[in-house]
């Protein structure tokens, strides 16, 4: 199963993508992640894209297409893979579309996680508390949701086109946002 996941920052895909990482026994492919570490090895590609996401802005999208192509070739995907951060604007849906054509791997489905805006801020606000994530800050979640409406939320429509786009309610208990993605995947939902 090759699985897009959609929606604004704080939406929940990194946590339902985890989770369906363990019951599907695909890979879990984070955009968000692989700079994040990439940034703690002190890399040169890390180091640049920390000063981008700090003001939550896209990083350039040759420096994504790049990762993400490498990420896609390695062997572990063969068997399927969740995507969760990428494609963010409509260029890198369009180079993703291309690089997975080249590979004979389409993407299945893409899943939209909805939540309403004021649980997003509320989330990011706790997590703000918990975790030390610099890009949480008021003013920058402020920007990142605006990039996330201009240039992100087209994607959405992108998917809605090719007919492979399914929207999830996101607000609720985390494994209930889990029971629908799964019911959606029509995948048995007793645990495993
Ligand atoms: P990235 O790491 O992808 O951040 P994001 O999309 O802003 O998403 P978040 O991690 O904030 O939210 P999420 O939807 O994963 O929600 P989560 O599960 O964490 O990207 C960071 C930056 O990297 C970007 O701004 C950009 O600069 C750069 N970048 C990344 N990809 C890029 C790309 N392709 N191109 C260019 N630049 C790129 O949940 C949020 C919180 O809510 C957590 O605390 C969680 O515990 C909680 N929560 C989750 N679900 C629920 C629930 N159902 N109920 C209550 N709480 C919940």
């Amino acid at each position: 199963m090759r699985i897009v996941l959609l929606g604004s920052p704080g939406s929940g895909k990194g946590t339902q993508a985890a989770l369906m990482k363990v019951r599907l026994g695909i890979p879990h492919i984070s955009t968000g992640v692989l700079l994040r570490n990439a940034a703690k090895r002190g890399t040169e590609l890390g180091l640049k894209a920390k000063t981008i996401i700090d003001k939550g802005e896209l990083v350039p999208d040759e420096i994504m297409s790049d990762m993400i192509e490498e990420r896609l070739s390695r062997d572990d995907v063969a068997i399927g893979f969740i995507l969760d951060g990428y494609p963010r604007n409509l260029a890198q849906a369009k180079s993703l579309y291309a690089t997975l054509e080249r590979l004979g791997t389409p993407a299945d489905v893409a899943i939209h996680i909805d939540v309403d805006p004021e649980h997003i801020i509320g989330r990011i606000a706790k997590r703000a508390k918990e975790e030390d994530r610099s890009d949480d800050t008021e003013e920058v979640v402020r920007n990142r949701m605006r990039v996330y409406h201009e240039q992100t939320a087209p994607v959405i429509e992108y998917y809605a086109g090719r007919g492979l786009l399914t929207h999830v309610l996101g607000d609720g208990p985390i494994e209930l946002v889990l029971e629908r993605i799964l019911s959606v995947l029509r995948v048995d939902q007793a645990p495993a």
